[in-house]
């Protein structure tokens, strides 16, 4: 591809991480008010066709590599085995997965691998039924675990299971959440919670950091450095008692990680995210809906990345929200 992502840090994006819906069927506490908010317009929302027609252009002029599909929850929505199968299914096919909740993934998990997907990530924070009611405010901790069964079963692999630990709620809980995931061959990571609630609730000092998770860990396995390059990946990965088997942390906020970022964000109602944590978007669907060709698009797309800060800025004193919560840019 002549076109690439580049921003002037010297990083290219080459990981599109989509969004296909702001809605959840979870109101985890850190994410969204227990009465949800006000969903995205319909009509705003890219359809099928326009999404699939982004991301081809990522893909075929973009130099984009891999696809994640998030949310809110992606799960959600309607079209998404299509939208995964025609995403495969361009040249170069990319990595394509997706990261979900895992509710009613038991149904549509061999669906999904049949349409193309390679793998899932999931977002399971406790294995005892009232903490996880209590975080998601949903009683649903059965159907989350059948839904990773059913994810393992059909051959999505491999299985990552991504946990945020609450202060006072599942912070005593890493070593049952690795025990779990070490005899069933699942990859969990540990996640910081970051300032990213749609409730601005977020305060430095209540978040569970990395080293105290690693520390906690630490008095139940041995874990030792994978001496293997991190590359862009967001987790630091540790061997678990010698290995082969790993655990991660990804600690956006202790230990940032921006500097060899490699991703870009478009959202559900078709807005490229240059960051998570970006004061500003550019907006694809207008010219998109007014008929822009594919590289006017490609040519939008490459001038919004351009702009990408060097980090995320969280210790910053001018430190600022983005407007748009987490459920509405898929993390
Ligand atoms: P894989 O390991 O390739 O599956 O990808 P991943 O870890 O990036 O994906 P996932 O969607 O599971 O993300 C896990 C956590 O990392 C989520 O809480 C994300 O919000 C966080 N994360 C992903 N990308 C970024 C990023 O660019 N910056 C920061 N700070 N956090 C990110
Ligand atoms: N900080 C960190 N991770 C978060 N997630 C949702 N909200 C936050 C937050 N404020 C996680 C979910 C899921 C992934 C998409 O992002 O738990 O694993
Ligand atoms: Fe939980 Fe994700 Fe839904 Fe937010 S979008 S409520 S983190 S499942």
């Amino acid at each position: 591809t002549a076109l690439r992502l580049a921003d002037t840090h010297g990083r290219v994006a080459t990981d599109l991480r989509v969004s296909l819906t702001d809605r959840c069927n979870l109101r985890c506490s850190y994410c969204m008010p227990a009465d949800g908010l006000d969903w995205m317009p319909h009509e705003d929302t890219l359809t099928d066709d326009e999404v699939v027609r982004l991301i081809t252009v990522g893909v075929e002029r973009l130099g984009i590599r891999e696809v994640r599909f998030t949310g809110g929850e992606p799960l959600l929505r309607r079209g998404l085995a299509d939208i995964v199968r025609r995403t495969k299914d361009l040249v170069p096919s990319p990595d394509v997965s997706l990261t979900t909740n895992a509710l009613g993934l038991e149904r549509v998990a061999p669906a999904l691998r049949d349409a193309g997907l390679d793998r899932v990530n999931v977002s399971l924070d406790t294995l005892r039924p009232a903490d996880f009611a209590t975080i998601t405010r949903r009683d649903r901790l059965h159907d989350v675990i059948a839904g990773v069964e059913a994810a393992a079963a059909a051959g999505l692999a491999p299985i990552k299971i991504n946990a945020v630990l609450l202060r006072g709620i599942n912070d005593d809980q890493a070593p049952e959440l690795l025990a779990w995931c070490l005899e069933r061959g699942y990859q969990l990571r540990f996640i910081e919670q970051m300032p990213l609630d749609a409730q601005h609730d977020w305060h430095r000092d209540a978040m569970v950091t990395a080293e105290e998770i690693l520390e906690s860990l630490e008095r139940e396995f041995v874990l030792t450095a994978t001496g293997e390059p991190r590359g862009s990946a967001p987790a630091e990965e540790f061997l678990v008692d010698g290995g082969p088997a790993t655990v991660g942390v990804i600690a956006s906020v202790t230990r940032p990680f921006c500097g060899d970022c490699d991703r870009v964000r478009l959202t559900a109602d078709g807005q490229v995210r240059d960051c998570l944590f970006a004061r500003t978007e550019s907006d694809l669907r207008t010219p998109l809906r007014e008929g822009a060709s594919d590289e006017e698009l490609a040519e939008r797309w490459v001038t919004a990345m351009r702009g990408k800060r060097a980090g995320h800025g969280i210790d910053d004193p001018t430190f600022l929200q983005p407007d748009r919560p987490m459920s509405a840019i898929g993390g």
